[in-house]
């Protein structure tokens, strides 16, 4: 069982910040989670929230601000002083790290609805960087994994699956050859697992952080675990 760093090395440094991504590489990670959102001047950032509540104590979207305004935000501060100098990465420096030593697992958190022209520019960055053997795309926003699709034959997808019905889920799966079903502790069973097997389906699940859990989960036959502590690696 695979265990991706899930918003970097996230249970001891800021989530979805360099520090985090380096602490995850140097702690062994072979995979590194992390989610992807577009300034106002369509800059691809990573970041978790659509806005700068929780990180940040701020009430500002992301999609409102420009790249410059953001990328001035403190956002380690929250976790701990030590981190005041953590900003929000951009998609592209995330790449200058992590390619060639990790696999990465990148999460559009909306598509085009919300950020328009994100699946392209995502896109893109993976063509420029010939990065699809090392990246898997995923997201809760099954029409942006559609138009991935449809934007490059090549792109590896994980199916993160909400609250969409198991038969729905099965039949998006198969329409946009994804890889994995993505699914959370609480949604996961032996059933499921099967069943993806048999599909040729990986499955990797979020967010177990207890090693009885990653034990339980790695019995089951689940493939991968997105886990916020890289040393609890099987
Ligand atoms: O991709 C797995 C996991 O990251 C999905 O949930 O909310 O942590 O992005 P969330
Ligand atoms: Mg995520």
């Amino acid at each position: 069982m695979r265990l991706i760093a899930h918003r970097g090395a996230s249970g001891h440094a800021p989530e979805n910040t360099m520090a985090a991504f380096r602490l995850a590489l140097e702690m062994g990670a072979q995979a590194v989670e992390f989610d992807v959102h577009q300034t106002k001047d369509h800059e691809l950032v990573v970041l978790h929230d659509v806005d700068l509540k929780r990180v940040a104590g701020r009430k500002a979207q992301v999609r409102d601000l420009t790249w410059k305004e953001l990328s001035q935000v403190d956002v380690g501060s929250w976790r701990d002083r030590a981190f005041a100098a953590e900003r929000v990465p951009r998609l592209s420096d995330v790449y200058d790290l992590i390619q060639g030593k990790a696999e990465l697992h990148l999460e559009i958190k909306k598509g085009t609805s919300l950020y328009p022209g994100i699946e392209e520019r995502v896109v893109d960055l993976i063509q420029k960087r010939k990065a699809w053997a090392a990246t898997v795309v995923s997201s809760f926003d099954h029409a942006a994994l559609y138009l991935v699709r449809w934007l490059d034959a090549r792109a590896r997808l994980g199916y993160l699956l909400g609250l969409t019905p198991m038969r729905t889920a099965y039949r998006e799966m198969a329409e946009i050859k994804a890889e994995s079903l993505n699914l959370s502790v609480r949604q996961v069973d032996a059933g499921k697992v099967r069943a993806c097997h048999e599909k040729g389906l990986k499955v990797l699940v979020y967010t177990p952080n207890e090693r009885k859990t990653l034990d339980r989960l790695d019995k089951m036959g689940v493939d991968g675990v997105f886990c916020n502590f890289p040393e609890l690696m099987p």
